[in-house]
């Protein structure tokens, strides 16, 4: 009797250890959300986002350390920018989605290539430069590097590395 009631003990603690385990790597590997247009991977710090399936000119809103993030694919039309960030044989915008006059999050205006603040009537480009109303300077591109066709948010790339470098992150 008493043999069984430590054997059901020892089960309840394995059952239990288990069900810990699992929920630390369901926080470290939390899938994708519903609202991701991305495939993506948040894991500790980093999230990783496919951006093989990015349409252009389609703005697309991530979560990096509780900040949005600005996903936006350039169209040929759109001017190549030294902060665009390359991934094969396309340039995008990579960029913390809040307005660096107070930081509401700007909306983006697809057919004008703007990024429009509500709040003050700041505007930025597609580049993430500002270029109308309070905003003192450009969105701040987050570190990054570049994995294939993946975007890993919260690594310092090489690419992220040169662009810090020469003062274009901020
Ligand atoms: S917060 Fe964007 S213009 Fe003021």
């Amino acid at each position: 009797m008493a043999d069984n009631t430590k054997g059901r003990r020892d089960f309840m603690g394995m059952a239990l250890g288990g069900f810990t385990a699992l929920g630390g790597i369901g926080a470290l590997y939390a899938m994708k959300r519903t609202w991701d247009p991305l495939p993506s991977v948040k894991a500790a710090g980093f999230t990783t986002i496919d951006v093989s399936a990015a349409q252009e000119n389609v703005l697309n809103v991530e979560k990096w350390r509780g900040k949005p993030i600005f996903v936006l694919k350039k169209s040929k039309d759109m001017k190549p920018d030294d902060r665009d960030v390359i991934v094969g044989s396309d340039r995008f915008l990579v960029a913390v989605g809040l307005c660096t006059h107070l930081g509401c999050i700007p909306a983006y205006a697809a057919d004008e290539h703007k990024f429009k603040c509500a709040c003050h009537g700041g505007e930025f480009d597609a580049s993430g430069h500002q270029i109308f109303g309070p905003p003192p300077s450009p969105l701040e591109i987050p570190p990054f590097k570049v994995e294939g066709t993946k975007v890993v948010l919260g690594e310092e790339g090489p690419e992220y590395k040169k662009m810090k470098e020469a003062g274009l992150t901020a």
